[in-house]
């Protein structure tokens, strides 16, 4: 066979376990023996051991095999699921307990209690609870809308359907880990990679009668909404769960100082081998409800709780190759192929090479052996190269100065801040004229922070580009879908799922609008603030007109670098052309104040000086919570002048002089209604 029969034969072989796959996980209904399914999946893994320019996204080694299933109803979480922000060492931990230390303006680390609790490798539900009935379970799905699987759930041993303690609240959703239990993974089957993937793929099956048999285990840890629950901490609340019958971690600690959680994580990380599930690290939350208040969420992770990581797996592995990779905002990013190698139970064929630097400063090679470590659900990566496998006509690796996509040169920008070149080497060609950074571009403006087009996914993306259908944002507004519908893999009902799902989209909040455009440094959180701060998308493209940009420098957390990257923005004249079709196909709702009706209603504030048990931070969320605004500069646009602790003179002067009220600390908490 030649190369070509070898592929075709392949795929074929691909397709058919598809088929078999979609049988079993999706309708339940096997179409051949375990054994039969269990030889065509080896024999493509032998193909891929023995080819290795086999390769396919469906194969057995790469995926669970299957998709989710389209069964279950989407449901809305009344209270959001988060994720956590991850720690991997030391430093980390100590900025981690800093920010805290800073936002609620204390001086002294034994002043704030950890819960210390194991992070289970499963996955999450949230169980909702009223007057003490089992009511619906939802699974996280993109943690603001999650699927309705009560019916799976309900098979669930650990899982209470009834909970007749006095103090458990009215209503409540209970959140934590559904997994599989080592040992018995080990007795089901091996159609799945890990015990995660068998947990996932067990509680997502149509018929909940297969669910049952699978030995799912539960493990509380947290809840969303709540009403009547009178609780004042974490390791209280986890004593709580255990008396109304849920299963908590026998594992749970409360610690105190960052040396204290080191210590911890080291023993427990020991002990990991014994545990009877996976845990992938440590979450530690701070213990104090009250404090979690106050600390509230950043983006889409709160700041009173932080993942301490185990270290990663990692295995051996040739360099095939060395690819680059083209981002959004131009980056180069290195990556090698390997030599496909399992890790942790997940096949790995591409590892991160970071960036030029990395590369020169490790000597990387093709043809190199190397160390690939995978951590969580972080890229794997290359740690480092066996000088002493390396052959000896090896040569080093040049990195490329012109961008393989669009023939661009490319640079190193030279980092104002650090007064350092950046690492990383950037394409200088203005966005969407380099074809590489215009498909990623689109792929972000889908997104699911941004436009959140369902079913736009990073294939379709690359495949409408192929074919001409979308080259520019606006395009996705104006499809041919008469086209689409005749294209392999669409029909008549997918066509009309896109364009329901484009339609749906049409109107979209100020800040996704700013989010999806992609301009450098503009993240979800710097969005939020322009958003906050323009107002409407009139405002926003004003700025196009006036070339003004010196007010954006008004809002607290917009610094010099964000504001050039916004001024570059508007000076390219394709944005430009984008924005104004956008306009035209877009609603963009304006921005109205959260609470706009609170007691600091139509006002404007300043700070100066160090106050009294309250950081910068968490002043200034105070004012805005109680629909009061922040403004950066002392002008007649400021009604009032709060000052700490030595405060800057010159400011106070200026707010004197513009007849500005120069309040106190305890005179602002009384306009807030509150006593310091
Ligand atoms: S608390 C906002 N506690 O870790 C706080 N999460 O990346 C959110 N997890 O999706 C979760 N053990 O699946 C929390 N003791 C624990 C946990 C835990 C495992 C998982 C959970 C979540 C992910 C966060």
């Amino acid at each position: 066979m030649n190369n070509d029969q070898i592929k075709k034969d392949y795929f074929k072989k691909i397709k058919l376990i598809q088929e078999y796959n979609k049988y079993y996980f999706d309708k339940n209904k096997p179409i051949v023996p375990d054994q039969e399914y269990d030889f065509l999946k080896k024999k493509i893994i032998n193909l891929e051991k023995k080819y290795l320019f086999l390769k396919s996204n469906k194969s057995p080694t790469q995926s669970v095999g299957f998709k989710p299933s389209k069964n279950f109803k989407k449901t809305q979480h009344k209270v959001a699921m988060l994720s956590l922000g991850n720690a991997f060492n030391e430093e980390d931990l100590i900025n981690f307990e800093k920010k805290i230390l800073n936002f609620l303006s204390l001086e002294n680390s034994s002043q704030v209690e950890y819960s210390a609790e194991p992070k289970i490798d499963g996955i999450s539900a949230s169980l909702f609870y009223k007057n003490g009935k089992f009511i619906k379970g939802l699974s996280r799905g993109d943690g603001k809308e999650g699927e309705d699987i009560t019916k799976n759930l309900k098979t669930i041993k650990d899982i209470p359907k009834s909970i007749s303690a006095k103090n458990f609240p009215v209503e409540i959703d209970i959140r934590g880990e559904i997994f599989i239990q080592n040992d018995d993974f080990e007795k089901i089957n091996e159609k799945f990679a890990n015990p995660r993937n068998a947990a996932s793929g067990s509680l997502r099956q149509k018929d909940s009668a297969i669910t049952k048999k699978i030995p799912l285990k539960f493990i509380a840890y947290t809840y969303g909404f709540e009403k009547g629950m009178k609780i004042n901490t974490q390791s209280c609340f986890l004593k709580n769960l255990k008396s109304w019958g849920f299963k908590t971690n026998p594992f749970n600690k409360t610690i105190k100082g960052v040396k204290n959680l080191i210590l911890h994580h080291r023993i427990l990380e020991e002990k990991r081998k014994e545990i009877k599930f996976d845990i992938d690290g440590i979450v530690y939350k701070v213990n104090d409800f009250d404090l979690q208040k106050r600390l509230g969420f950043a983006a889409n992770a709160p700041r009173w709780a932080i993942a301490h990581k185990f270290s990663a797996h990692s295995s051996i592995s040739q360099i095939l190759n060395v690819e680059i990779q083209i981002g959004r905002t131009g980056a180069l990013t290195p990556v090698a192929k390997i030599k496909p190698v399992n890790i942790g139970g997940v096949m790995v064929s591409n590892a991160t090479l970071h960036n030029e630097d990395e590369i020169n400063r490790k000597d990387i090679r093709i043809g190199d052996t190397a160390t690939i470590e995978r951590a969580g659900d972080v890229i794997p990566h290359v740690i480092s190269v066996d000088l002493k496998k390396r052959a000896k006509n090896s040569t080093k690796f040049i990195f490329p100065k012109i961008c393989p996509s669009c023939g661009s040169n490319t640079v190193k920008d030279f980092n104002e801040t650090t007064k350092k070149e950046d690492a990383v080497r950037r394409c200088t060609s203005e966005g969407y004229e380099c074809e590489k950074i215009a498909i990623e571009k689109i792929k972000h403006f889908v997104s699911k922070e941004a436009f959140n087009i369902d079913g736009f996914g990073k294939k379709i993306v690359e495949n409408f580009w192929k074919l001409n259908l979308v080259k520019l944002p606006q395009d996705i507004f104006n499809l041919d879908y008469k086209k689409i519908k005749v294209l392999e893999g669409w029909g008549e009902l997918s066509v009309s799922n896109l364009k329901f799902s484009i339609e749906e989209k049409k109107k979209i909040s100020l800040e996704r609008f700013i989010y999806s455009l992609g301009i450098r440094h503009i993240g979800q959180e710097n969005a939020k603030l322009l958003a906050r701060h323009l107002k409407s998308l009139g405002n926003f493209l004003k700025l196009s007109i006036n070339k003004d940009f010196s007010e954006l420098s008004n809002i607290d957390g917009i610094g010099e670098t964000q504001i050039k990257s916004i001024q570059n923005f508007f000076f390219n004249q394709t944005n430009l052309k984008v924005l104004s079709k956008l306009k035209e196909k877009l609603t963009v709702i304006d921005v109205t104040q959260v609470n706009d009706n609170g007691p600091l209603k139509n006002k404007t504030f300043m700070l100066t000086g160090k106050l009294d048990g309250i950081s910068r931070a968490e002043a200034k969320s105070l004012i805005e919570q109680n629909s009061g605004k922040i403004i950066s500069n002392v002008s007649k646009k400021l009604d009032f002048l709060i000052i700490g602790e030595k405060p800057t003179i010159k400011k106070v002067n200026n707010a004197k002089e513009l007849n500005i009220n120069v309040i106190n600390q305890d005179e602002w908490m009384k306009i807030l209604n509150k006593t310091s």
